[in-house]
């Protein structure tokens, strides 16, 4: 079989109501993307097996939703907004961002004062040197620039520079912040951890690949707070439990996922390490772990000037927790479980099928009903109203059986529901199975239950 391609992938979420480029009625709009019919389905689901997995299977996480618009102090406290003046180049083929002057000192082996050069002095130290992408081994970069990941808003009461206001670039602050209320409000005991799924906003330089790098995406994120003596325990712990969670419960292969331990780390990081998926553009990081330290309580505690301090219950001590962040993008594990997903199978007949073999529990719709002739669609109504109460359902009356099948294998739906003549006889129905194609016959008082505890 072929390699699956980014371009097939993207016609693919277009022509089947997954996912529509943004504002496509007025020429589009770079790098935005509408999710349509099924692709929200799919993407709710996904985010509902995350919350589910780790906040309500989890009795030591609480959830929260912070506000996207914070206090500009917060991006002061977090580095944003002094890292504006960096100045970052981004390597074209593999869309890594890294500081020039970084890339210069290494290179020099601290030898050359980068700090000092002038990003013209920059460009042409690594140009003719023949710097590479420390990623990828290429040398394609972008020219520098100054660089901003926040895009801005103002809230246009007094208009002048101070009334800036930035859309969050990542949803982990408004769980540091929020650090002090869950722990007074939950009686939480550290080890607790916060997590919330919301909107992010980056400027990117080189977004693209499709949902793989936007500049509005959605984040799922987790910060645990615990003694520093627990800190690399809980670290690898979460690396487990976040590779678990791709491959057991999204269901990605296990040959297409892998560890990528960081070897330089943030001054205050401990460990970072990305979980990288086998995209059509090749391994990318899908997910990153990081132990943080004491970093981001320390800063936030600075700059607000309120105590970060967790008095242990037991000793009295006062101590600032350290935090171990699980961060990984909605979008771009949608897109990694459509890529998982879509195969191309040959069948016994000589035919091909496109099947989306979604694990069920995120196929857009559980169920379609299907009548096999349009004088049957009052029974088939009947069915679909009683299912439609538990599962999302589709009703599909148009076609051949044969041709409403390949549709739903398409989009990946698990369960077909065939009513025919004899269910007006025996009130029973035929239930066929997307991946193995078999066919059972079920009452259809039984149905509700039967596709319950296959979904189970
Ligand atoms: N709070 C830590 C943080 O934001 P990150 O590695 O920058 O870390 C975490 O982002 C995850 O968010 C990434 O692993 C990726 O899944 C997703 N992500 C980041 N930037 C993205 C973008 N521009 N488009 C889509 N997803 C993105």
């Amino acid at each position: 079989m072929e390699e699956l391609t980014m371009q097939q992938i993207v016609a693919f979420c277009k022509n089947r109501g997954f996912v529509f480029p943004g504002s496509e009625i007025y020429g589009g709009f770079a790098n935005t993307w509408d999710f349509g019919p099924l692709g929200v389905e799919l993407k709710n689901n996904i985010k509902r097996a995350w919350w589910k997995t780790f906040v309500q299977e989890d009795a030591s996480t609480y959830g929260v939703d912070a506000a996207i618009l914070m206090n500009p102090r917060v991006w002061e406290a977090s580095g944003h907004v002094q890292s504006f003046g960096d100045p970052k180049m981004d390597c074209k083929v593999c869309k890594q961002r890294f500081r020039a002057d970084t890339l210069v000192e290494n290179h020099s082996k601290n030898t050359v004062a980068a700090e000092a050069m002038t990003n013209e002095e920059l460009e042409k130290y690594i140009d003719e040197n023949n710097i590479k992408c420390p990623n990828c081994g290429n040398k394609d970069w972008t020219s520098i620039r100054k660089f901003n990941p926040m895009f801005t808003t103002s809230r246009q009461m007094i208009g002048d520079e101070k009334d800036v206001v930035y859309l969050r670039p990542e949803t982990c602050q408004g769980e540091y912040i929020n650090f002090m209320n869950v722990q007074r409000t939950m009686r939480a005991k550290v080890p607790f951890a916060i997590a919330q799924i919301g909107k992010s906003f980056r400027n990117e330089i080189t977004p693209g690949n499709f949902l793989f790098r936007t500049v509005e995406f959605e984040q799922m994120e987790l910060q645990k707070f615990c003694k520093e003596e627990d800190g690399m325990p809980t670290y690898d712990d979460y690396k487990k439990r976040a590779l678990d969670f791709v491959k057991d419960v999204i269901g990605l292969d296990a040959d297409k996922l892998r560890y990528h331990d960081h070897d330089k780390l943030a001054h205050y990081a401990k460990a970072a390490c990305d979980i990288q998926f086998k995209f059509p553009i090749g391994w990318q990081e899908l997910n990153g772990i990081h132990h943080r330290g004491v970093w981001d309580l320390s800063r936030h505690q600075e700059y607000s000037g309120k105590s970060m301090l967790y008095t242990d219950p037991f000793t009295n001590e006062k101590i600032l927790p350290n935090i171990i962040e699980y961060s990984i993008g909605a979008d771009r594990l949608f897109l990694a479980t459509l890529c998982n997903a879509y195969k191309t199978e040959e069948l016994e007949n000589g035919e091909t099928r496109v099947v989306l073999k979604l694990k069920p529990q995120l196929a857009p719709f559980k169920v379609a009903v299907l009548p096999l002739q349009k004088n049957l669609n009052e029974k088939a109504t009947e069915v679909f109203a009683s299912l439609q109460k538990e599962f999302n359902c589709d009703f599909d009356d148009s076609g051949s059986i044969g041709k409403r099948y390949r549709r739903h294998d398409e989009i990946g739906t698990p369960f077909c529901v065939t009513i025919d003549f004899d269910t007006l006889e025996d009130n029973s129905v035929t239930v066929r199975d997307r991946d193995t194609m078999e066919q059972v016959r079920i009452k259809i008082e039984d149905l509700k239950q039967y596709v319950m505890d296959k979904l189970n």
